[in-house]
């Protein structure tokens, strides 16, 4: 399960105002990749040309042998049934109860009874904590419920793909955690490819396996979370770290004096590089790396205080001792 997204020379435009272009990248099959950038860069537009809701001026995006921007009408249909898209605001009908929100894909792609859909509905409502709340409303239910929800609901076909726009924005610190969480025990059991745009960087540091930067009309850099938060590129190292000095300024890009007259600050260093989360279940994740490996592999030093868990732990001196027969540090 889980197929690789190839995007390859991806330009989109609206009018005269390009979006983006040249972005190339491939999104790991079964893996968890989280997309990020400034507001307006284009993070919704890029995921509406990845299931054929917009189409892009030029390129490609190869999913599963066919490619999306030059699939027929009934094949991007059937395209479509690979991919679980969580929008940003849930996109849940308002007018229809949670139930009926949730098994909406099931009776429009599938022909099966409504005992075996009410069999699948409450299964996924179960998965995303949302049991007992199958007749309220959107209306009538929080902003984090809507979202899971919204996240019960891109899962009923068992996608292949899970898109998800901004999943954990407005949720309080407590309720991400557990969204995060949620997503990589959804990702250890389904072996589905993820791709998650959001705003945090709290997220965006434990939850991936990688990571991308949209700035500028363009992908800065998409690769393994190791190798994101150990950069010392201008735009990354200022995203991830969530810091005013940089190239990235209030109205998304810094004219070239506001840019001069930081000429004299150094550059900070990256901070730590966090322990990845991991499935609650006690086991390593399904495309698990060993912790420090990518950064060995390609001779960088790990920021100062790297790889420490919250009980002090070292991953990276101590992970033969902390793990067993595929167990996570116990
Ligand atoms: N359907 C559309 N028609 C014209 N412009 C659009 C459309 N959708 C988005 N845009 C523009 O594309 C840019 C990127 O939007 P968006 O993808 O929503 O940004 P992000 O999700 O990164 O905050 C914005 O300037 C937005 O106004
Ligand atoms: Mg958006």
């Amino acid at each position: 399960m889980g197929v690789e997204i190839r995007v390859e020379g991806l330009k989109k435009s609206f009018g005269r105002q390009v979006i983006w272009e040249d972005v190339t990248f491939t999104i790991p099959a079964g893996e968890i990749s989280a997309l990020l950038g400034p507001s307006g860069t284009g993070k919704s537009v890029f995921l509406k040309n990845l299931v054929g809701l917009l189409r892009p001026d030029r390129g490609h995006v190869y999913v599963g042998g066919g490619d999306v921007p030059r699939l027929r009408e009934n094949e991007l249909y059937d395209m479509r049934r690979k991919f679980g898209v969580l929008f940003q605001d849930g996109a849940l009908f308002g007018s229809m109860n949670i139930y009926d929100n949730i098994a909406f894909p099931l009776r429009e792609h599938t022909r099966k009874s409504e005992s075996e859909i009410r069999r699948i509905v409450l299964e996924k409502m179960e998965m995303v904590g949302l049991s007992g709340a199958e007749d309220k409303l959107p209306g009538e239910i929080s902003g984090g419920m809507k979202k899971r929800a919204g996240l019960a609901r891109a899962l009923v076909l068992d996608p292949e793909i899970i898109l998800a726009d901004e999943p954990d924005s407005g949720l309080d610190p407590v309720r991400t955690a557990y969204l995060n969480q949620l997503f990589v025990d959804l990702n250890t059991e389904m072996g589905a490819t993820f791709l998650i745009v959001t705003h945090d960087i709290g997220t965006a540091r434990v939850l991936p396996d990688n990571l991308g930067l949209l700035f500028r009309r363009g992908l800065v850099m998409f690769g393994p979370r190791e190798m994101i938060l150990s950069s010392t590129h201008p735009a990354v190292n200022q995203f991830f770290n969530a810091r005013r000095q940089g190239p990235i300024g209030m109205a998304e890009e810094k004219d070239q004096a506001e840019v001069a007259s930081e000429g004299q600050i150094p550059q900070a260093m990256p901070a730590p590089i966090p322990p990845q989360l991991m499935p609650s279940d006690g086991r390593l994740r399904p495309s698990m790396r060993r912790p420090g490996e990518w950064l060995r592999q390609h001779q960088t030093k790990p920021p100062p205080g790297s790889f420490v868990d919250d009980q002090g732990r070292n991953w990276l001196t101590d992970w033969d001792s902390l793990t067993h027969a595929g167990h996570r540090p116990q």
